[in-house]
């Protein structure tokens, strides 16, 4: 169902992503060692990797790392991620079967996992590093003939991993492990991209060859025809006019789309309900978000979003709105704080103006944010 607010999971559910699940898919197929899935918030990246690896009939984990790092107090331990993969693979054993793919086989090697009654479990005190664990994949999916996925879902999270280098891991993975493929997905684009540093000669990825997938907006007319298939999935008959609203409020992203489909169409409220509903919902969503996102210079990384969301788009603008809120700062400080901004996805510079994307933050920030 397109209304279903969850990622999804099946071809079916994917709206107009064709393309770009080919495209994944082919980089799998041709044996690619790095996969980057970009794009801003909720326009899909969870979905279209679920879809693709079940897809692929290739054994996979998915980890998701924000998850992690929110709840385990803002760091990535290790442990904790190799829980993680432990889940992954219990969610997954039916697959697994199917594709003939033997995980019992596989974790018994790797020190520190076992096969329990409820799935796939790590040992409390367990030693192994990732780097062993994903060696023992390897090395089996070389005997076998497989290849293997692992999917770190909004990695830029890794970054915080105590002294952990993952960047260092995955360049060992890509050179050493030839039947692993990792994917990597981020709403921070610029952050993950500082994170993995390919274009960085001191850096362990530097020069690695990677295949980025990137999920733009539905246009206009795409946006609508989601819109309607959607509806007629629900047997619904809506009115073209209300559906061409919808779309110029919330202007091509799936993922607020399809909360106006599930509140309007599933919840059975009326379309200016649905509206209220979605803008209020998911800017409690946002909001939190963003807090978390800004808490490290709140007044000041506030004032710039405060100033872009009232109009103000030239530098020199939003750094007068900027110091007369939050007082004198320097050039060089306004401009790193703006510019991460912009690494975060919550602002873009188009022709040497800043602008927000996201119909949803904007309205956050002109209507709910006090800096
Ligand atoms: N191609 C699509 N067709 C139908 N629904 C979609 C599609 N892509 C995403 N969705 C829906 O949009 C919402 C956001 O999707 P998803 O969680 O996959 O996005 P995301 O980019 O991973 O978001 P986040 O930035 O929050 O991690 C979900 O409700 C999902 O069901
Ligand atoms: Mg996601």
């Amino acid at each position: 169902m397109l209304f279903d607010i969850r990622p999804k999971i099946s071809e079916e559910d994917l709206f107009n992503r064709e393309k770009e699940l080919n495209e994944i898919l082919e980089a799998l197929r041709l044996g690619e060692g790095i996969i980057l899935v970009t794009g801003i918030r909720r326009i899909g990246k969870s979905s279209i990797v679920n879809v693709a690896l079940r897809k692929s009939n290739l054994p996979y984990v998915i980890v998701d790392v924000r998850k992690i790092f929110f709840e385990y107090g803002n760091v990535i331990h290790r442990r904790a991620l190799f829980s993680a993969i432990a889940d992954s693979f219990t969610k997954n054993m039916k697959f697994f079967e199917k594709i003939k793919f033997k995980v019992k086989d596989v974790i018994g090697r790797i020190k520190g996992f076992y096969v329990s009654e409820v799935g796939v479990e790590v040992e409390p005190n367990i030693s192994s590093k990732l780097t062993d664990i994903l060696e023992v994949i390897d090395d089996w999916c070389f005997r076998n003939g497989f290849r293997f996925v692992v999917a770190f879902d909004e990695a830029q999270y890794l970054r915080f991993a105590g002294g952990v280098r993952y960047d260092g891991i995955f360049a060992w993975v890509t050179d050493n492990l030839r039947n692993i493929s990792i994917i990597f997905t981020g709403s921070e684009v610029g952050v993950l991209r500082d994170f993995l540093k390919f274009d960085d000669p001191s850096a362990p990825l530097y020069g690695r060859h990677y295949r980025e997938v990137v999920l733009n907006r539905f246009n206009k007319e795409t946006s609508m025809e989601f819109l309607k298939k959607g509806f007629e999935e629900l047997e619904m008959k809506v009115e073209e006019e209300e559906l061409e609203e919808v779309v110029n409020k919330l202007d091509g992203i799936v993922g607020w789309l399809t909360f106006y489909g599930y509140y309007r169409g599933i919840q059975g409220l009326s379309h200016k309900e649905a509206i209220n509903e979605t803008f209020e919902k998911c800017s409690r969503l946002v909001l939190e978000e963003l807090q978390r996102v800004i808490e490290p210079s709140r007044r000041r990384y506030g004032a710039i979003l405060k100033a872009v969301s009232l109009g103000y788009t030239k530098w020199s603008d939003i750094k007068d709105y900027v110091t007369i809120k939050a007082g004198y700062i320097t050039d060089r400080r306004f401009s790193m704080l703006l510019n991460k901004l912009v690494k975060y996805n919550y602002l873009i510079k188009e022709d040497g103006q800043y602008k927000i994307p996201d119909p949803i933050v904007k309205y956050v920030l002109k209507e709910k944010f006090q800096i």
